[in-house]
């Protein structure tokens, strides 16, 4: 690429300061010049402990500096729309935060507004950055599982901090939000399909009302069955399988995949229940939120494919849309 994009950050967000920003950074497609907060000394503190050049003290003075050409946004969910839109009208590219939107209906606003100002907005699902997971795709592809069947996916953290945006309802808290997403969008890139009907049971927190626990089972019109849970007040866990009738893989870190160490998955042949035909792919330690930054950077100078498009994103809103409405009604749902 003959120049890098120059970036801006909205917000101080941790997952910007500690993960996303300082990977981007490191890229030599990306120029991270400006991050902006609602306080300017928050957004100080956080340009001197990163090295960026300018702090803002509102959103809208960094979406007016005409240096700026794409924008990240790490914010609370309720306002990825709001600021994306705000963004794409003042002329810059925006990657934001998953989930792109609190419904699809909302996702879908995004459309008309990148179409008519050319701007592209990518959901910064990084797993699909991820060359473990561009992997477990090629290997279901080519029938080393045999016909895919199953998949079993889990999530959980712990976290009950009534401060944490997370745990707030009304700016877009909850498991399904925060983790649910990416056991949707994994199952839905393996399979290559929407899934057709799902049902869920969701527990909340009775004092935060938060979806805290939440199962759910899908299935795609192939017959392939996707059962996953997550939840936000469990011990950590996350694990992906998927099943076919000769075989299975197992990402052993399918969403947090770490920057400091090779990924591993595992493909077992099933031959016998402790293991015996194990198989163990190492990839080259890679940082995920690195190649998410150079991956949307490429698209932008047109260099690149847009890895996670719009109608995708609204794709993924609707199983979100249809686990709350499960969960609401105890029925089976249409997605
Ligand atoms: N891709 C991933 O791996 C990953 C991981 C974690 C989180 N996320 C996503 O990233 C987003 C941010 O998560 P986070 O945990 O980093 O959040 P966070 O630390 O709580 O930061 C959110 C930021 O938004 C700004 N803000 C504006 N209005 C706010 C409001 N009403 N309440 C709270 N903050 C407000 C604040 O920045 P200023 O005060 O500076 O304006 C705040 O620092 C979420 O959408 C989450 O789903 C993604």
């Amino acid at each position: 690429m003959n120049k890098p994009v120059n970036w801006g950050v909205i917000s101080t967000a941790k997952i910007g300061r500690v993960h996303v920003v300082p990977a981007m950074m490191k890229s030599r497609v990306v120029n991270m010049m400006a991050v902006a907060s609602r306080d300017v000394a928050a957004a100080q503190a956080y340009a001197d402990e990163l090295g960026i050049a300018t702090a803002y003290g509102s959103y809208e003075e960094l979406l007016a500096d005409p240096e700026i050409e794409a924008v990240y946004n790490p914010l609370p969910n309720h306002l990825h729309v709001p600021v994306t839109i705000q963004a794409l009208e003042a002329g810059k590219h925006v990657l934001c935060e998953k989930p792109i939107a609190l419904t699809a209906a909302e996702a879908e606003t995004l459309v008309d507004v990148s179409n008519r100002t050319g701007k592209i907005v990518e959901e910064a699902f990084m797993v699909r950055h991820n060359p473990q997971w561009m992997r477990v795709v090629e290997l279901v592809k080519t029938g080393a599982i045999g016909e895919l069947r199953a998949i079993q996916g889990m999530f959980s953290y712990f976290n009950d901090d009534p401060a944490n945006i997370r745990n707030k309802v009304d700016i877009g808290g909850g498991g399904i939000y925060d983790i649910g997403c990416y056991l949707i969008t994994t199952s839905r890139l393996v399979t290559g399909q929407e899934p057709d009907r799902l049902a869920a049971v969701i527990d909340r927190d009775p004092v935060m009302k938060t979806d805290r626990l939440t199962s759910a089972i899908m299935t795609f019109p192939g017959g392939v069955q996707a059962t996953w849970m997550c939840s936000t007040q469990m011990n950590l866990r996350q694990r992906m399988n998927f099943v076919g009738t000769t075989g299975r893989i197992e990402v052993e870190v399918p969403f947090n995949a770490p920057n400091d160490r090779p990924s591993r998955i595992f493909i077992d042949d099933g031959q016998d229940n402790f293991g015996s035909g194990l198989k163990t792919e190492e990839f080259p330690t890679v940082d995920q939120y690195m190649l998410q930054g150079e991956g949307v950077s490429r698209a932008i100078r047109n260099e690149g494919p847009v890895t996670v498009s719009l109608e995708n994103s609204i794709a993924n809103m609707r199983v979100i849309d249809a686990v709350f409405n499960a969960g609401k009604t105890g029925q089976w749902v249409d997605v």
